[in-house]
């Protein structure tokens, strides 16, 4: 028997408490193939959304009454007024962000119930907070019948970590979440917000291998890499890195010499995410991989944000049967790594990387296989 998934749970969980939903919206986790630290340069992402959701069910509430959500994980919060009355470490600050910023934009549907519960392993990232921030601003424009595209949606979720988590994180996460197609990555223009799908190369399977080491996001080390950048780029007297080449690295002095690695790491991986689309597009696993492994070392030694767990899973897998290319995901330091499998050999790699892992390090990775899963979808139930 198949598990009941994150919105069935949502949908049952809201039923027994407050009666019939009216609304089921579920958004997905993300894995980003390559493209790392690009997004707050202006530049190239190529992430995909996992089969992992966060599913909320709602109903409205009569005039005069809270608006309250219970999460299948944490239990139950009655939602502030205002952003600046949100407290930034409560564990719904997503759910009050989008409701406040929205209420502050005039989007206020009046009071409503939520019911929510998700597959995403927290503090993975796998980018649980997007999906319960996409799935969020869906339910509450879905209860205003007021339409937003996928990318408008991701900047208002964006601005709840940089103005109210306090997190100056890029878009990657919010518009994958909230655009990604089935079946395909999206190769996502930072600057234009663009996107476009590519298929997973045929015979292929990404593997998610969880190192079951946590850090948090909140920590400085992600916004002294973005200070850096911006460093970087003005004293290259250009506006982002997005449009830095490699020549104009010799225009830094001596003294940035930090500066120099983290610029040589974004110009580098800028043009391996085009790359790598490209070599989507031609249905060659081999050159995905590789730029793949590559984007890991130009991580772990220029912009300096893996750690030795990533460093020992990626090494791990580089070494196992199938394996085209093996990268750490997300922020870096601890969390994830992904690597491209080929199909037939998925069950040996993962059971041969569980293995080698737990020898090595003492530490149980959880390993998925996936293939990427659709964007923020919103169902609506019959009056
Ligand atoms: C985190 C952020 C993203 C992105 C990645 C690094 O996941 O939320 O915006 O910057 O780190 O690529």
């Amino acid at each position: 028997m198949t598990e009941p998934s994150a919105l069935d749970r949502a949908r049952g969980q809201h039923e027994r408490r407050w009666g019939r939903a009216e609304i089921l919206s579920r958004a997905p986790g993300r894995v980003n193939l390559i493209g790392e630290h690009t997004d707050y340069n202006d530049g190239f992402v190529l992430p995909m959304a996992l089969p992992f959701d966060t599913a909320i069910a709602a109903s409205r509430a009569p005039d005069g009454s809270k608006t309250e959500i219970f999460s299948e994980g944490f239990g139950h919060a009655v939602l502030a007024p205002a952003p600046a009355e949100v407290d930034p470490r409560h564990w719904a600050v997503y759910l009050h962000g989008v409701h406040g910023l929205l209420k502050a934009e005039g989007v206020d549907p009046g009071p409503w119930k939520a019911s929510i519960a998700t597959d995403i392993p927290a503090g993975a990232g796998l980018s649980s907070s997007a999906a319960i921030e996409v799935a969020a601003a869906s339910t509450i424009l879905g209860f205003a019948q007021t339409m937003r595209s996928p990318a408008e949606t991701a900047r208002l979720c964006q601005r709840v970590d940089n103005e109210i988590v306090g997190v100056p994180s890029g878009l990657m996460d919010q518009m994958i979440s909230a655009s990604a197609i089935a079946g395909h990555a999206l190769l996502i223009d930072c600057r234009s917000l663009q996107t476009r799908p590519y298929p997973l190369p045929e015979e292929s399977v990404v593997a998610i291998m969880d190192t079951n080491t946590r850090r948090q996001l909140v920590d400085s080390e992600y916004s002294d890499r973005r200070a850096a950048c911006v460093r970087a780029a003005a004293a290259m007297g250009l506006e982002s890195l997005r449009d830095a080449r490699l020549e104009d690295l010799e225009r830094l002095t001596p003294e940035l010499g930090i500066e120099r690695r983290r610029a040589h790491h974004v110009i580098t991986e800028n043009q391996r995410t085009l790359d790598a689309a490209q070599a989507m597009s031609d249905g060659d696993p081999g050159t995905l991989g590789e730029l793949m492994n590559s984007s890991h070392q130009s991580l772990r030694d220029d912009y300096g944000v893996s750690g030795p767990a990533l460093d020992q899973i990626t090494e791990i897998a580089r070494d196992s049967p199938g394996c085209f290319g093996a990268r750490l995901t997300g922020g870096g330091f601890a969390g994830c790594a992904v690597a491209l499998v080929q199909a037939d050999k998925a069950a040996e790699f993962r059971a041969g990387v569980e293995e080698r892992y737990r020898n090595q390090c003492g530490l149980e990775a959880g390993i998925w296989l996936c293939e990427p899963a659709a964007g923020a979808s919103l169902t609506t139930a019959d009056a």
